[in-house]
């Protein structure tokens, strides 16, 4: 039989759409199941952790191996060799108030390489600065208008209000982002911020013949195995591979690095954090299901509706816990767990209900007893807070008005507490 383009398309557009809505998404309250949290500090074979000792020695090596191998999926080995070059320098940048550094990363394993650009803007006025570190979406010339920002050459995805329809960055979508990140705002405030452009490690698409992952495959391989990384953690250890490069610079404190990340690149920068203990702190903005959102509660987003629209950003093994969330051993406070005793701020919006805030909300709460182990100020009140009113202990929480963002008001709160918590 011949189809027609017509009928192939209409194929393929119905095809997706079943895909996407054979899991259905729960958006009440009274119709969140009933479940049980596992205790981070209980092992796995029912020991309770009475100390900060014992939790690191014991149950967090427990606990990160199953997010490990069963969630976000193992790194397969070092890699060979890692290089930096300073690219391009400004001094002159954010209305004179910054120096902007522009570095190439080079990742080299099995005589291939991958390199992706970290953009770096430091106060003037330090000589040396704490930083936030984020990876952005759209490419580091979208973060700001500044015309010396190197534009990237790596896969981006078609966007039609930023001009792109062949997945090339165009010029007309530098500065589109502008709003996401208040740049000016956190150089006054005595912080660098540094970004690089996730696509530039492993394009967000499922296919794994490109990117970082293609650099460790043996011979033959096509794809990761069952319990190995997805794209969340790639761009977790490329975030990791740019610290390595701010240790060698002397004008940013290494020891006070602030990673941050929005939507799923907050579930990314928990990850990151998790995984790489030299963070000095972590920040997760509208990070959701696979972020800071309880699986368990399947509200909004879950696990089979974002391992189907995504089947690329987690360990195949994550998949096991389809419509199967009460046989996972952990839930996402023991993500947040993991990041003890360093600051930690996880963030929602009001209108985000496909990240569940009060499940992100939960996970700061049921992650404190972890910090009270090392006399560190969690979050004691399991009632969420009104919009806009932060709670920022060593754990901060706030859920402010509007929608799926991040915004001036976010980065207003996470510079008032890192200067509280990390500067
Ligand atoms: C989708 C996805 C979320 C993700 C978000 C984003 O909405 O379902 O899990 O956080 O994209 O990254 O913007």
């Amino acid at each position: 039989m011949k189809l027609s383009l017509y009928t192939l398309l209409l194929l393929f557009v119905s095809q997706t759409l079943i895909a996407q809505t054979a899991y259905e998404h729960n958006y009440d309250e009274n119709k969140v199941p009933q479940f049980h949290l596992p205790d981070p500090l209980k092992t796995f074979e029912g020991k309770q952790i009475k100390t900060s000792q014992e939790w690191t020695n014991m149950r967090r090596p427990e606990l990160y191996s199953f997010f490990e191998e069963n969630v976000y999926g193992k790194v397969p080995g070092a890699i060979d060799d890692i290089s930096f070059e300073v690219i391009e320098q400004g001094n002159n940048a954010i209305n004179g108030k910054a120096i902007r550094k522009q570095v190439k990363v080079t990742l080299t394993k099995n005589k291939q390489s991958i390199s992706y650009t970290i953009l770096i803007y430091l106060p003037k006025n330090k000589t040396t600065a704490p930083i936030f570190m984020g990876p952005n979406f759209r490419g580091n010339h979208t973060v700001n208008a500044d015309p010396n920002i190197i534009m990237t050459s790596a896969w981006v995805p078609n966007t039609k209000e930023l001009g792109i329809t062949d997945h090339k960055a165009q010029e007309s979508s530098r500065g589109t982002r502008t709003n996401r990140w208040a740049i000016e705002k956190i150089i006054d405030g005595g912080f660098g911020l540094a970004t690089i452009y996730y696509g530039e490690v492993d394009p967000d698409k499922d296919d794994f013949s490109d990117g970082l992952h293609s650099l460790f495959y043996s011979e033959g391989q096509l794809n990761p195995k069952p319990d190995e990384w997805g794209s969340i953690s790639a761009w977790s250890f490329a975030l990791s591979k740019a610290l390595d490069y701010f240790e060698t610079d002397s004008a940013i404190d290494a020891a006070k690095v602030v990673v941050f990340g929005h939507s799923r690149l907050g579930k990314t920068s928990l990850w990151a954090g998790a995984s790489d203990q030299r963070f000095a702190g972590v920040i997760a903005n509208d990070s959701g299901c696979g972020g800071a959102a309880l699986s368990k509660r399947k509200y909004g987003e879950t696990i089979a509706i974002i391992n189907t629209a995504f089947p690329h950003w987690f360990s195949d093994n994550f998949n096991k816990y389809i419509e199967n969330e009460s046989a996972l051993p952990v839930d996402q406070h023991e993500l947040l767990a993991l990041i003890a005793p360093r600051p930690l701020y996880i963030a929602s919006a009001k209108e985000d209900r496909w990240a569940d805030p009060k499940g992100e909300f939960l996970s700061t709460h049921f992650a404190s007893p972890v910090y009270a182990l090392f006399d560190k100020e969690g979050i004691s009140t399991s009632k969420i807070p009104e919009v806009n009113q932060p709670i920022q202990n060593i754990v901060a929480y706030h859920i402010r008005t509007g929608k799926h963002d991040v915004t001036e008001y976010d980065w207003e709160q996470y510079i008032k507490w890192a200067k509280k918590h990390i500067e």
